[in-house]
């Protein structure tokens, strides 16, 4: 009986260790063939036939959700470049809508090949950065009945201020605005929502997305005049830092698209469909 166990143990180990060594064998394939070309890179992406874009579609006209035909659709100016540059490599395009906050990670680890989502070129932050496809200033969103109330800067002093986390917007207000209270949320809907029932009472959003939502919400406005003065007023695409190919093919790219008035023409349809029900 013992002698039987015993057999039978050996067998166990000898099979076991085959099947690790099968394991490792195919780990090491994989690794191999993976580490000539880094899915993320301009050949790479090229290979895997398609093109991964982050974005974070709560930020209309750039990126946001609408009903089209009964369906949830991610549309907007972002989109429109995006779907180009897909086009340009003659890839597929993928879209991967996150937190504006995880976009940065994702390219990192080399799960995005690019991020494109309203985004200032921070040098602090850890990325390649496009030339800016678009210029941006910031404003201020308010209660139509606050309209008054709120018309300059000083008058932003020690009131509770929304922000997305992560954003620009969100390091302008805890640094520019005296006693701010910032209230840092997750998606510009979920402020625009915490602004209209007086939770909060101002929200601070790049010009063009701030009027987006005042369009859309009647009850809300953007204080006409009060324009605050900072270092990142534009907006680029961002890619894993060190993948300087893929960044001068988008730059090339890019600037093609805006000589041929496509920049303008895809603003001005982001616009329309964010303004229509
Ligand atoms: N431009 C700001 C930034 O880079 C905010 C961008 C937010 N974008 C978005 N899709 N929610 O920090």
């Amino acid at each position: 009986m013992k002698k039987q166990i015993s057999l039978f143990m050996i067998i166990i180990l000898v099979l076991s260790s085959l099947l690790v060594a099968c394991g490792k064998d195919n780990e090491a394939n994989f690794k191999d063939n993976n580490s000539e070309i880094e899915s993320y890179t301009l050949e790479g992406i090229k290979n895997k036939g398609k093109l991964i874009m982050g974005t974070s579609a709560d930020y209309p006209p750039f990126e946001f959700h609408k009903m089209i035909d009964g369906e949830d659709t991610i549309v907007g100016f972002d989109i429109e470049i995006a779907k180009h540059i897909a086009d340009e490599l003659g890839v597929e395009l993928e879209i991967k809508d996150m937190e504006f906050d995880k976009l940065l990670g994702g390219l990192s680890t080399g799960m995005l090949d690019m991020v494109i989502a309203g985004m200032n070129p921070d040098p602090e932050r850890e990325a390649n950065f496009t030339d800016i496809y678009y210029e941006a200033n910031l404003s201020v969103l308010v209660n139509k009945e606050d309209e008054s109330k709120i018309t300059t800067l000083e008058d932003l002093e020690g009131k509770s201020i929304g922000v997305q986390i992560g954003t620009t917007q969100e390091e302008i207000a805890q640094e520019k605005i005296k006693d701010a209270d910032v209230k840092s949320l997750s998606t510009n809907p979920d402020i625009v929502m915490n602004l209209k029932t007086k939770k909060i009472d101002c929200a601070l959003m790049e010009a063009p997305v701030a009027e987006s939502f005042a369009k859309v919400n009647e009850d809300i406005v953007v204080v006409e005049g009060l324009n605050i003065d900072t270092d990142a007023n534009g907006v680029a695409i961002a890619v894993k830092k060190g993948n300087d190919e893929l960044t001068e093919k988008l730059n090339e790219i890019l600037a093609e698209a805006k000589s041929k008035g496509l920049l303008d023409k895809w603003l001005v349809e982001a616009d329309e469909l964010n303004n229509e029900n």
